[in-house]
């Protein structure tokens, strides 16, 4: 197993919980985090690193020098991105691209100076717009459900598998993700690079710096907890659309299985994240906020969808799960709950930052 592990995008919410929890389980592996702290909040989790063990190593994945000052390492976690699907839209995409496809180019040549393995943190986002918003779907309550019976190539009610098809737009954002497979998948064959690519749904947990266009469950709950105002958006403005949430320990604990056994998963997509048992309507959501934290705030409606947002998204994880025996455990009032209590208990630190 690795011992030098360098982990990109390290002060973010996933780098940093991956980080944290090798560190915790090997500590006498090296684990350094490197990360520009573009993202607001990053800052607060660099004493959480140092109280860990993790090196911090302020630097830039656009920029292969602060690549190369991290030094050899055997595994490297792309973490590092942009993570919004609704990055470039109406704006520059510069940042966008350099730092998810041109910075990921530069984490796998580090790879391949190094002869590392690569963890690749891949995105629903891959699978374009349209096949999504062309679901079969109806109304079930607060939720909106694929029918019964309903199925096709890489859909059905237990989810979106590997093979749904590819064509079509898919954002910015999922377009950098999927390119980026593809480059790794050349990086394999040309350079014995090892790897696995795991598409996740949404990942949610404490230290999650939610906002609107990212990590919806931290900041529901964080709107909960502090006050402030929220907005369904989208699809009618009723807060139906469906996604399925991950804890970021159950992402971990799936991450560690397969770099336990590279050999079997090198080179192999998976589909990743909480799946149908662990799903959610915003409705829903709003619904489990309320019991977990004893408060109730007004949401408004915005009727108009934003050009990448999809209604129904949930990760069918049967391939994953037959390659490795995972699958989720931590469910959705468990997510909520844990995240409460991270609210709760740092709340000066986090208010100015998850606060209305
Ligand atoms: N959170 C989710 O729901 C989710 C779902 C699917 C995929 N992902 C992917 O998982 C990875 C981690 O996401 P996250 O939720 O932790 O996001 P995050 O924003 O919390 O973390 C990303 C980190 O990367 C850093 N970063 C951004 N640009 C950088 C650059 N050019 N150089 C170095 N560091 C840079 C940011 O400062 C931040 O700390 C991303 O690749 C994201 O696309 C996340």
């Amino acid at each position: 197993m690795s011992q030098r592990v360098l982990v990109t995008g390290g002060s973010g919410f996933v780098g940093s919980s991956l980080a944290l929890a090798m560190k915790r389980d090997h500590p006498e592996w090296r684990v350094t985090s490197l990360d520009n702290l573009k993202r607001r909040g990053s800052e607060l989790i660099l004493n959480r690193l140092r109280a860990g063990g993790v090196d911090f190593l302020h630097g830039d994945i656009r920029q292969p020098e602060d690549l190369a000052a991290a030094g050899p390492c055997d595994l490297l976690v792309e973490c590092s991105a942009e993570p919004s699907v609704h990055a470039g839209y109406g704006a520059s995409p510069a940042y966008l691209v350099n730092t998810n496809l041109v910075g990921t180019l530069n984490c796998l040549e580090h790879c391949r100076v190094h002869g590392a393995t690569v963890v690749f943190l891949s995105s629903s986002r891959i699978y374009p717009i349209a096949g999504l918003c062309a679901l079969p779907l109806v109304n079930e309550g607060d939720r909106l459900v694929l029918g019964q019976e309903a199925a096709g190539r890489g859909w059905s009610r237990a989810g979106i598998a590997e093979d749904f098809p590819l064509e079509g737009s898919r954002s910015l954002y999922g377009a950098t993700k999927l390119a980026s497979e593809l480059i790794l998948e050349e990086y394999r064959a040309m350079y014995g690079l090892k790897a696995v690519i795991n598409r996740c749904g949404v990942l949610a947990g404490p230290w999650q710096m939610g906002k609107v266009d990212q990590g919806f469950m931290v900041l529901w709950a964080a709107r909960h907890s502090y006050g402030g105002a929220l907005s369904y958006m989208g699809f009618g403005g009723k807060g139906h659309q469906v996604r399925d949430v991950l804890h970021v320990d159950d992402l971990y604990d799936l991450v560690m299985m397969q770099l336990a056994d590279i050999g079997r998963h090198d080179g192999v997509v998976y589909n990743v994240g909480g799946g149908a048992a662990i799903s959610t309507s915003l409705a829903e959501l709003t619904g489990l906020c309320q019991r977990v934290t004893g408060r109730t705030i007004a949401i408004g409606e915005t009727p108009e969808t934003r050009a990448a947002d999809v209604p129904w998204y949930i990760s069918d994880c049967a391939k994953v799960t037959a390659a490795t025996g995972w699958r989720s455990r931590r469910s959705l009032e468990h997510i909520v709950e844990d995240v409460s209590v991270w609210l709760r208990d740092n709340r000066p630190m986090l208010e100015p930052i998850l606060g209305a």
